[in-house]
């Protein structure tokens, strides 16, 4: 069998990796304590459920939802992000729904690239943002993140042979995994460099409310008009619905457009019952999201102060449902023996930086969810293991 190139820098994972490595921890009689995927491990609302629970009785909401889904799922969208942040959007022209922002994010280059254009990346980065790249044929830019530049960009480092061909740039801010908040002032700097380089600017804000410190603005706060931005938004997140599958891009028109066009092809959106149970979740009470994000806040700090506790002093991350620990220097470029040591030994499974792309090396990334006396004990167990090596 002959299959397509494309899929040849799909094959190497290191999330499968990592999955094999807690299957023998657990075939060796560990206790797994999984760090290792941001799936949120708190309650999904009970309006949400029940909105859910009555469409599945309606025999209405079986059949297929075609193109982009109904008024009153573009509307709820519109109205909350109004609502969030006072920019208007047009339910009917700049709102479509998604089967999760990995689905949107990752059909969206095919709509946008040609074989051989580049794709500027975060690096690191999520890592369905380089496979939608690869499926559309596409090249990678990888813009490096450095602490040292509090994990934004360099646009200036972007090299003019690139420019050239690059079509999109792909930011991600409160960005998984490094947890960094880009202020506003940067997206206005990357909305500008886009224009003038007639470059589609992607933001995947999955992170919308799991602020701790500070704001994190919306891309549309520095493109107003919608100029040339598209955002992406989830309900995985904020209202630890991950396993439902339901996501929203909102952006300028064309781009809404163009990314419909692929999915049409390609699915047939998703299911009528969910997108009530989202409907539900974008305009009833509000109260489960700020207790998630109040819960995650407990949780940083219980693992933090646990880690301080053991002789690791890390900096707070100010949002996500993540901690990126730098690896001490013996394990600088070994990210991935070390997670794979870890789980073993201990039963921590975390996931490597290098499975972020080349410049999360040297780090691991510990997704916060466990309740906190799981993440104390991780932190004593991390600690114990570092101490042995
Ligand atoms: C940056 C980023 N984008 C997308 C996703 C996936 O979101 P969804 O569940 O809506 O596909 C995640 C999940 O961790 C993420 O961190």
């Amino acid at each position: 069998m002959q299959f397509a190139h494309r899929l040849e820098p799909l094959q190497s994972n290191v999330f499968a990796d990592m999955d094999r490595a807690k299957g023998l921890a657990r075939a060796a009689g560990q206790q797994i304590i999984d760090l290792s995927m941001g799936s949120s491990d708190l309650p999904v609302s009970s309006h949400i459920i029940n909105a859910i629970a009555q469409s599945l009785s309606d025999p209405t909401t079986h059949g297929y939802l075609l193109f982009n889904g109904t008024q009153a799922f573009r509307q709820a969208v519109a109205n909350w992000y109004e609502q969030r942040f006072g920019i208007p959007v047009d339910p009917e022209t700049e709102v479509l729904p998604l089967i999760g922002s990995q689905e949107g994010t990752a059909h969206l280059p095919l709509a946008i690239l040609n074989p051989g254009d580049y794709a500027l990346l975060l690096d690191p980065g999520y890592p369905s943002h380089a496979g939608g790249v690869y499926l559309a044929s596409g090249l990678i830019y990888p813009m490096p993140l450095r602490a040292e530049n509090k994990f934004l960009p360099d646009l200036t480092e972007i090299p003019g042979q690139v420019l050239n061909k690059a079509r999109m740039m792909v930011l991600s801010y409160p960005h998984n995994p490094t947890t960094a908040i880009a202020p506003l002032e940067f997206f206005q700097t990357a909305v500008e460099f886009c224009l003038q380089h007639n470059i589609v600017l992607v933001h995947d804000f999955p992170y919308v409310d799991l602020v701790f410190t500070g704001v994190a603005p919306s891309i549309f706060q520095a493109d107003r008009d919608k100029q040339t931005s598209i955002e992406f938004f989830t309900l995985s997140k904020s209202y630890n619905m991950g396993g439902f599958r339901i996501g929203y891009a909102i952006g300028n028109a064309k781009l809404i457009t163009a990314l419909k066009q692929v999915k049409a092809t390609v699915d047939f959106n998703q299911y009528l019952g969910i997108l009530n149970g989202a409907i539900a979740a974008l305009t009833g009470p509000q109260t489960g999201v700020s207790q998630s994000t109040a819960i995650f806040r407990q949780r940083r700090d219980a693992f933090l102060n646990a880690l301080h506790h053991h002789g690791w002093n890390l900096p707070s991350p100010p949002a996500t449902m993540y901690v990126w620990f730098p690896l001490p220097s013996k394990w600088c470029d070994r990210s991935i023996e070390f997670c794979t040591n870890l789980v073993i030994k201990t039963g921590i499974a975390a996931s490597p930086g290098a499975g972020f792309g080349k410049h999360g090396e040297g780090y691991v990334r510990f997704a916060l969810v466990q309740p906190p006396s799981v993440l104390e004990q991780a932190a004593h167990q991390i600690s114990e293991f570092l101490k042995t090596q």
